[in-house]
Parts: C-alpha cells; structure tokens; sequence
C-alpha cells in the first residue's frame, strides 16, 4: 500500500509517498480501508521533531522512519481480537496512527453519521476529544461567558458549538475574514490584534477563558477572568510561568466519538473542511496548516480506493 512517511525530522519537503506493507489490527483495534485523513498540527510539529526534546520513558521519542497522521475515516477491512459490535464494510472514523496511507489501525471509533463524508469525517477525532476537554478541565458552567482565543480553526470550532450547546455564552476572537464565521457558530466575534482586550471587555465579565493559539496573551486572558485557574491553553508552553494550566493529555476518546455522533446527528456539531489534498500533496496540507488560518480542519483524501 501507498502511505506517507517522513525518514527525517525538517520542512514539509521531507514527507514522502512510500510502498509500505499493510498494517494489522491487534488486539482492541481495527484497520481501516482509509477514505480521508484529517490533518491537524500535531501531524507536522511531530515531523519537525518538536516532541523530541520533550520525551519521556511514557511518551516515547517518535522512532524513524515515521508515518503521519492521527485522524481517519474509511471502511473496516479487518478485526482485531476481542473487538464487538464493528464489521467488515462498516464505515467509521476514530483516532489511529499513520492514517496518511491507504490503510491504518484505529485503537478508537464510532460510525461516520449518515449525513457526513468520509473527508467531513475525518476532521473530528482529535478537535472534538480536545473540545470536551479543556471545556471540562476549565469548568465553564450553563449562563457563564466563555473567552476562545482563536476560535475559528478546528479546535475553535468545536469548542464553540459544544459550549453554545450547553448554553454557555462565547466571544471568539479570529481574523476579519472569520468575524461572520464565529456568528453563525452562535458566539460573538472580535478581531485578535492591536486593542483586543478593549474589544473583548466592551462584551462584559469573562468567567473563564481558552488559549487556542499560543499568541502569548496569556496575561491578559488572566487579567480578564481575573483568575489564572480560569484559563487554559492548549498552544502556549510558557503557561505555568503565569500560573495557567496546559492541557495536553487526551481525554476518553470512544466517548468522545460517541458525543461526535450524538451532536452531529442532531444538527449541533459542523466542522467544514477547508480544503481537501491528494496523498502526494501531503506536504501542501502541512504548509498550508502550519501557516495557521485553517476554518475548520484540512483533510487528506485517498483517492485509490
Ligand atoms: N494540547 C493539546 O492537547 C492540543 C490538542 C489539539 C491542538 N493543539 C494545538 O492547538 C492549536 C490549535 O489547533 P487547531 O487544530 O485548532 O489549529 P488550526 O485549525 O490550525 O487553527 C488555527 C486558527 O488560529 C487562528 N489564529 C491564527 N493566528 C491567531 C492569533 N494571533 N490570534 C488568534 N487566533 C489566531 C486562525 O484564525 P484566522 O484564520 O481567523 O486568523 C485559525 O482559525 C495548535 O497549535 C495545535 O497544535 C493542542
């Protein structure tokens, strides 16, 4: 099979399409005929070798070559032990590695809802598991106003449909291109730049406040929540300097999928796709990712199947 590997940390111009033998699934997984890759940043800070530096004995350093990817959808074309309630021909999407390849094993998943693409899918797994988490890790309740800095990519995204759902009130901060965008999401939008604390403030008290972006405003999401307990970044490694929490460590992520599925189907949760890449273009998707103005989530479609 064709999938996309890297032998070297560096730029986007080390990624290769490479001749692989297809994977199994162990125990507790399946593989999957791969329709649709979603790409997230992770994909191309781990080819840079950003976690390098940062690895423990439990998270190992990324042995090479390396594959790319965490996110998919597609078709079970096989099994693993102890595996129930999934079969062959079934169309899922989950959580796996090296899911920029014709074939990859996914250790979590759920069936693609009825009104999704196998390239909509795709876009899910890891910005929902993050959404759920850092809104509970930040402990944002019903009728209180949340601040999301950068809320129009795919994290973004998520977080502001699933806090608008449990009716909790959002400014979001994004581009000018984006301001129409976070509306129809059901938050209220401001620009990020020059005079944003000005701008966020004229909307009232903020009860707690996310870190999307790593921009280095973390001192003033502390000043407008008032609180450092108050917020928490997912992009900003300076975080406890300024007594704020980073949140790294995946949360349930079959429950995650599950709450997907159960949002998806009742119109509450819509991640668009921002664009959509052949497997050999898999380094224009990292380039165009990492430039940082994706609406929604970029995606790797499959095309040989
Ligand atoms: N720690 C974790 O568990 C975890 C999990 C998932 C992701 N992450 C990290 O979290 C970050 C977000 O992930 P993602 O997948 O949502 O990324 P993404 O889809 O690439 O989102 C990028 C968004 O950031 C916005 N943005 C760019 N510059 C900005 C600025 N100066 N101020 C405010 N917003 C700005 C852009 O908005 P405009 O286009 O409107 O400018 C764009 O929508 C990434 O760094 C990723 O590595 C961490």
């Amino acid at each position: 099979m064709k999938k996309v590997s890297f032998a070297e940390f560096g730029g986007p111009e080390v990624l290769q399409v490479v001749d692989a033998p297809v994977p199994h699934a162990g125990r507790g997984q399946v593989r999957i005929a791969v329709q649709a890759a979603g790409v997230n940043p992770v994909d191309w800070r781990i080819r840079e070798g950003q976690f390098q530096k940062s690895a423990t004995e439990s998270h190992g350093a990324i042995g090479l070559p390396a594959g790319v990817g965490q996110d998919a959808a597609g078709i079970v074309d096989e099994v693993g032990e102890g595996v129930h309630g999934v079969e062959a021909g079934d169309r899922v999407f989950g959580r796996g590695w090296s899911t920029y390849a014709e074939h990859a094993v996914l250790f979590a998943w759920a069936p693609v809802p009825e009104n999704l693409t196998f390239a909509e899918a795709a876009g899910y797994p890891s910005v929902v598991e993050t959404a759920l988490r850092i809104l509970r890790e930040v402990g944002v309740q019903p009728g209180q106003t949340l601040l999301v800095n950068g809320a129009s990519g795919g994290v973004g995204s998520a977080v502001l449909q699933i806090a608008r759902e449990r009716g909790i009130r959002v400014i979001g901060t994004a581009g000018p291109g984006n301001q129409d965008y976070l509306r129809d999401l059901g938050a209220v939008a401001t620009t990020y730049g020059d005079g944003w604390v000005d701008r966020v403030r004229q909307y009232g008290a903020i009860d707690a406040a996310l870190d999307l972006v790593g921009s280095g405003i973390l001192p003033d999401l502390v000043d407008l929540t008032g609180d450092p307990e108050a917020v928490i970044t997912i992009a900003d490694l300076s975080a406890a300097a300024h007594g704020v929490r980073f949140s790294g460590v995946g949360g349930p992520i079959f429950e995650a999928l599950a709450e997907a599925v159960d949002l998806i189907a009742r119109g509450k949760l819509r991640i668009p796709v921002e664009k959509a890449y052949p497997l050999e273009h898999a380094a224009a998707a990292h380039a165009d990712s990492r430039a940082g103005h994706t609406r929604g989530r970029r995606v790797i479609l499959i095309e040989s199947h």
